[in-house]
């Protein structure tokens, strides 16, 4: 393949110190992002999503202990960086889009010179006036319709997907090679939602950033990522191309995710969530963290940790079911019935 790896992350694990014992929070979790591409990292909440894009930022809380891991960068590992440096890469060659647009807005200031801002900052030498234009070419870039009557004014006068995108601007700002955007959408309404996805979707073909893009539902990352990591209780448990997830997904987690999404067709009522709650970080459990969970569970998930069987060269799932011995298991008819409609409608998840 020609990918060209920006970031490569290897074996990271992030511990918390807490009164009650140290939360294994993320748990040897590797995965590459390459150029111009978009990789999804999808869980439940507490799988672990922030504080992998936080590690990536070098913003984890005070308590958080990296005892294992490499973020090789440009031939460096971020890990090792020095304050100072981590400031220079931030907002400037990785930026972060966080999932509550009025957290990463000031109150106080004109959006447009919000976003002009990080240009001054990392643009020694720009002029304001040179750098409010660039603001105004950002937001007309994320959709600000009338954006010259607007760039002055301040973050309350805007809805919240208005706020978004100019969150949104504000991390392009600078041309990051990546950008992080951790749920960036779900504060927003479902309409808005959609239209902000399709924003990014744009973008990403024509800026060519590689973006980490987090997210509780699979369904958002179909026609927008190249590459899934399915994170379960701080690992990855599956990993490969968005087709191989979809289409091929051999972890019963991955199947659960799958049956909770919302289709077109199915209302409401009938959405399946996957049953019980994730293991305790404080002790995570002995053999496979889904087994008690998983109604495919074999003894030995309550025993070992499965290994990562490889299903391709870029396919990779952490499942005891992928074991030559295991008993052979399909998806459910639920999950067989949403197949055979993507191949009915062609060109993609719903
Ligand atoms: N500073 C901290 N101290 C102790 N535990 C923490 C800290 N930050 C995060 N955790 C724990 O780490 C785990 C992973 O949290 P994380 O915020 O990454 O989840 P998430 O996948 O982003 O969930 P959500 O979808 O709700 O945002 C959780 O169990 C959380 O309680
Ligand atoms: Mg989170």
């Amino acid at each position: 393949m020609s990918e060209e790896t920006i970031l490569e992350v290897k074996n990271l694990h992030v511990n918390f110190k807490t009164y009650a014992g140290q939360v294994k929070a993320i748990r040897d979790v590797s995965f590459s992002l390459e150029k111009g591409q978009t990789l999804a990292i999808v869980g439940e909440s507490g799988s672990g999503k922030s504080v992998t894009t936080k590690t990536l930022m070098g913003l984890n809380a005070p308590n958080a202990e990296i005892p294992e891991g490499q973020l090789l960068y440009k031939g460096k590992d971020l890990l090792k960086n020095t304050e100072k440096e981590w400031q220079a890469l931030r907002g400037n060659e990785i930026s972060m889009i966080f999932q509550d647009p009025m957290t990463s807005l000031d109150p106080t200031m004109k959006i447009g010179k919000q976003i002009a801002e990080p240009l001054l900052k990392h643009n020694k030498g720009m002029s304001k006036k040179d750098a409010l234009a660039r603001a105004l070419e950002l937001m007309k870039q994320v959709g600000i319709p009338k954006a010259e009557e607007h760039i002055n004014d301040y973050p309350h006068q805007w809805s919240g997907g208005m706020r978004q995108r100019a969150v949104i601007a504000i991390a392009l700002a600078a041309d990051p090679e990546i950008l992080i955007a951790d749920e960036p959408t779900t504060a927003l309404d479902v309409t808005i939602q959609a239209q902000i996805m399709h924003m990014m979707a744009e973008l990403q073909a024509r800026i060519k950033s590689s973006i980490v893009f987090i997210t509780h539902d699979l369904g958002v990352v179909a026609g927008f990522a190249h590459k899934v990591a399915v994170m379960y209780a701080g690992e990855i448990v599956e990993y490969g191309t968005v087709e191989e997830i979809f289409y091929n997904p051999q972890h019963p987690y991955t199947w659960g995710l799958l049956d909770s999404m919302p289709t077109v067709e199915t209302d409401v009522d009938r959405l399946v969530s996957i049953p019980g709650t994730p293991p305790d970080l404080l002790n995570p459990p002995k053999g496979d963290a889904f087994a008690a969970r998983n109604k495919y569970a074999l003894d030995i998930d309550f025993e070992e940790e499965p290994p990562f069987f490889e299903v391709s060269p870029t396919h990779f799932a952490k499942t005891w079911l992928l074991d030559e011995r295991a008993p052979k298991v399909d998806p459910s008819d639920n999950i067989k019935a949403r197949w055979a409609r993507w191949a009915k409608i062609s060109g993609g998840a719903e």
